[in-house]
């Protein structure tokens, strides 16, 4: 990984403090869930990576699928546009819901994505984000497992990307503002 290490301004998460957490937040998903099913939603491509190892740790009977939405382009803003790029191929009707999010940033994803989710009349909806931002201005999402807090910076590793790369550093760090400012 060095082509990608000298990019990175400092370490937020290693390797193994990911590894503990998301295994924590799958035990604790399965406590949380006796004798039900799940249909475990990830938002591609940056959750995808959570979403893997996350229900690996989760003991429950489940079903992953995946939906595309676009609320960033290939910077590091969000544009407040959100569309569906791919959707699920599940029906979402009578089932309990678990969205993996890589990273609760303005919150217009969550937004948008759980308003939509939710007219499909599914039993329940939860979220499950690996990262929260402390940004200042952020949608009021009610997340039920949260992985970590993070700083307001642009962040980069474990699926989240810069323009399309990074997805595959296996930590979580800053990206040097240099490369996008
Ligand atoms: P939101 O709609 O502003 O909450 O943004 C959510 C999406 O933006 C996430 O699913 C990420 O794909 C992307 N995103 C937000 N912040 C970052 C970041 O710091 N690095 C990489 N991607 C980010
Ligand atoms: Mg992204």
């Amino acid at each position: 990984m060095q082509q990608l290490h000298k990019d990175v301004d400092r370490v937020l998460f290693t390797q193994e403090d990911l590894a503990k957490r998301v295994t924590e937040m799958g035990q604790q998903i399965t406590k949380d869930h006796p004798g039900e099913s799940l249909l475990v939603i990830s938002v591609l491509r940056g959750a995808a990576i959570f979403m893997a190892d996350l229900v690996r740790h989760i003991d429950l009977p489940l079903e992953m699928d995946y939906m595309a939405i676009s609320s960033y382009g290939n910077g590091a803003k969000s544009s407040g546009v959100v569309r569906i790029l791919k959707d699920l191929t599940s029906s979402v009707e009578g089932r309990h819901v678990l969205i993996a999010e890589d990273i609760l940033d303005s919150g217009l994803t969550l937004k948008y994505l759980i308003k939509n989710l939710s007219s499909r009349n599914p039993a329940s909806i939860e979220v499950a984000t690996l990262l929260r931002k402390k940004t200042l201005q952020q949608a009021k999402i009610d997340c039920r497992y949260v992985g970590f807090e993070c700083p307001d910076e642009f962040i980069v590793g474990y699926g989240l990307d810069y323009a399309e790369r990074y997805r595959n550093l296996p930590y979580i760090g800053v990206l040097k503002p240099d490369l996008y400012e």
